[in-house]
């Protein structure tokens, strides 16, 4: 059984932790998107959208960070930790997701670095497909309509 919690401050900071250890050319290619340091990045972790647990059963498997804008919901980050990994949990992560904003957004959108193969085939597997391509920085913006 899997659900999502607001995280707390501590938990955003090991979300983050995660994704710099779990996530670096993607983390890197994203921040470029954006045209902001790492430091930055932080800040906007603590600022934009919200960051979820993961809970698998009672225990935390991972983190999710979304944010609500123009009538689409936007995937800022997904990590699954180490120990959770191909057990379907950001499956039904996304899936949970998808069904508690599908009344109130049209679309889920979210970034992936070319070189990030477990994710891309996660995301296309639900449904996503690629509307655009951020070249210089080797990142593919997805999208599923709901
Ligand atoms: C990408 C990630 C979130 C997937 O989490 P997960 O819980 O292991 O994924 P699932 O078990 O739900 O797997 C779903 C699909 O992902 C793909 N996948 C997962 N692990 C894979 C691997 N090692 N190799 C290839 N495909 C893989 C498969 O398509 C799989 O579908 P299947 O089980 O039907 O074959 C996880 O690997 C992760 O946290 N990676 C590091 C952080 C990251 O890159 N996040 C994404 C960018 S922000």
């Amino acid at each position: 059984m899997t659900d999502l919690v607001a995280a707390t401050g501590k938990e955003r900071r090991e979300f983050l932790d995660l994704m710099r250890t779990e996530a670096g050319e993607g983390l890197e290619a994203a921040q470029k998107v954006l045209g902001i340091s790492s430091q930055q990045f932080e800040g906007f972790v603590e600022s934009v959208g919200r960051v979820c647990v993961i809970r698998h059963g009672d225990e935390s498997a991972g983190f999710l960070w979304i944010e609500e804008r123009d009538r689409g919901l936007h995937v800022h980050g997904i990590v699954v930790k180490q120990p959770f990994r191909g057990r379907g949990v950001a499956t039904e992560a996304l899936r949970l997701l998808e069904a508690q904003y599908s009344d109130s957004v049209g679309a889920v959108e979210l970034g992936v670095h070319h070189a990030n193969h477990e994710a891309r085939a996660l995301y296309e597997k639900l449904g996503y497909q690629t509307v655009h391509h951020v070249e210089d920085v080797g990142f593919d913006i997805l999208r599923k309509a709901l």
